[in-house]
């Protein structure tokens, strides 16, 4: 979990939080989940499409938190969620999920291998299911993994979408 206070030199105009400012604190939080995880230096790989739904004032603290949903073989899936905190009356605000793909490098900068992850409970293991058939989604979108290939795809490709668009809570 990341805490930061928004700051004049955050926001735009409008006194809004920096859509850039926002992800690049989201990247390094995913980044020690996955280095964290993979005991390894990881790189950013991929982020999925990123909504940004709620503005998130000048003033109001950002808590950002991560968690590895799923390792793959080199790679991982990294979902992140973000809160902003009134911090007169410390109410928060659900704004923000993504998902990132980060890949473990070795000293010369070749990927390497990462620990399987063992789901523990229902929660658990419906993240890492959906996690699979969005790393399908997302290998069929760049252009990695042919359509007939995505296994995952063809049970319930819709089910996967829903889940990644899911209302904020
Ligand atoms: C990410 C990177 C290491 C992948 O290298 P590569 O030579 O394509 O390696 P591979 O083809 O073996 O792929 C490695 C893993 O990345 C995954 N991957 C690669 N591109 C991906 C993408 N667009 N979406 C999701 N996963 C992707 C592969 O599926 C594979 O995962 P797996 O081992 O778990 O099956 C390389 O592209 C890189 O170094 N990119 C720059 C990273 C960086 O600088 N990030 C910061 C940018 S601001």
């Amino acid at each position: 979990m990341m805490t930061e206070i928004v700051l004049p030199n955050d926001t735009n105009s409008l006194g809004n939080m920096m859509g850039g400012r926002l992800l690049h604190l989201m990247d390094k939080c995913a980044a020690i989940s996955a280095q964290r995880h993979a005991n390894r230096v990881c790189v950013t790989a991929a982020v999925d499409n990123v909504e940004f739904q709620s503005a998130i004032q000048e003033g109001e603290i950002v808590v950002v938190k991560s968690r590895v949903n799923r390792a793959f073989h080199t790679s991982m899936e990294i979902e992140l969620n973000v809160w902003a905190e009134n911090p007169r009356d410390e109410t928060q605000r659900k704004c923000n999920r993504a998902f990132y793909t980060f890949v473990a490098l070795d000293e010369e900068g070749a990927t390497v291998d990462v620990p399987s992850i063992a789901p523990e409970n229902d929660e658990e293991y419906e993240r890492y299911t959906a996690a699979a058939k969005r790393r399908d989604i997302r290998l069929v979108l760049a252009g990695r993994k042919d359509l007939q290939n995505a296994s995952h795809l063809k049970e319930d490709m819709i089910t996967a979408l829903q889940h990644s668009s899911d209302a904020l809570e």
